[in-house]
């Protein structure tokens, strides 16, 4: 069978997500140019591998046994991948890291001092929530994570970072801002900027409220700290953030911490990856690096 490894990749992509769309997305790529290839490598294999019925695509029995295999020889060559970095040392190589939308200002600031270091590195970032880490972890996408704690269950090895303390943010001319010891109950009224389902931050706020017998009300959902950052700044609500995500915004009087009772809540980064993952010489150089320098970006108000 005559197939491109290009092909197989479109065809992986197209097969995981069962769209044509998401992995246009992924691939960066037109959905005509993703159809084309699918159509070729079926052409190729003289068999479709892709059924339609209504508005889903379903993989066909030569569709499945092709993802199988298509899955083996992506696998085999990551590990091809790997095995030139081991002989490039941790010099060269390409590091794939992705970090939880809370640590992305933290993970910038320790790649920049990374990169220092190692300056022929080719690095990968991906920043995401805590639910779309989980995927890239379970998917083999990504070699190292930071990010709040995993659940139990999954293969996978943590260690504990940093502290990451979550506080509620205000405009500076909110009526708390100066008040000591705001109770839970004086927040009711509020309106709260939440983050989307699949954030760390979000169910454990969510959590926290809900052990606490309140129900707050959020009008509004944003899917990053950027965005929910701007919000409180327009007076659009409250927010809970990580307090690494805010120095900037409190240092130039933009938003203010108000003391509420029983915050910061304080959570824990992680650095995770899958257990049995062999790292690249520059993966395991930069978790030394991570475990050594970390206390040297950490940024708080
Ligand atoms: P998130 O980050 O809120 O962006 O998901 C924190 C976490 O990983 O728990």
């Amino acid at each position: 069978m005559n197939v491109t490894l290009r092909q197989l990749k479109v065809f992986e992509m197209v097969a995981r997500h069962l769209s044509f769309t998401r992995a246009a997305e992924e691939l960066f790529l037109t959905q005509p140019a993703v159809s084309m290839q699918i159509k070729q490598f079926e052409d190729a294999a003289g068999l479709a591998l892709f059924e339609r019925l209504g508005r889903k695509i379903y993989l066909t029995e030569a569709g499945e046994e092709m993802y199988r295999l298509s899955r083996d020889i992506m696998s085999k060559m990551s590990e091809a991948d790997l095995i030139l970095d081991e002989i490039k040392g941790s010099e060269g190589g390409r590091l794939l890291v992705s970090v939880a939308s809370t640590v992305q200002y933290f993970a910038i600031r320790l790649l920049a001092g990374f990169c220092k270091q190692y300056p022929k590195v080719n690095v990968n970032l991906k920043v995401t929530n805590h639910k779309g880490l989980i995927q890239l972890l379970e998917n083999n996408e990504t070699d190292i994570v930071l990010m709040g704690k995993p659940s139990e269950g999954l293969d996978l090895v943590s260690e504990p970072l940093l502290e990451n303390p979550l506080v509620v943010i205000a405009p500076p001319n909110h009526h708390l801002r100066d008040k000591k010891g705001i109770l839970l109950s004086e927040l009711k009224n509020e309106t709260f900027l939440m983050r989307e389902q699949g954030s760390g931050t979000r169910t454990s706020t969510e959590r926290f409220f809900a052990e606490n017998g309140m129900k707050i009300s959020a009008n509004m959902e944003l899917n990053n700290n950027g965005a929910i950052k701007l919000g409180v700044e327009e007076g659009l609500g409250l927010g809970i953030v990580s307090q690494h995500t805010i120095d900037n915004e409190v240092k130039t009087g933009r938003l203010v911490i108000l003391d509420v009772q029983f915050f910061p809540l304080v959570r824990t980064w992680y650095m995770v990856r899958r257990e049995g993952k062999r790292l690249p010489a520059v993966g395991v150089a930069f978790e030394n690096f991570v475990r050594q320098e970390k206390l040297r970006f950490v940024r708080l108000p």
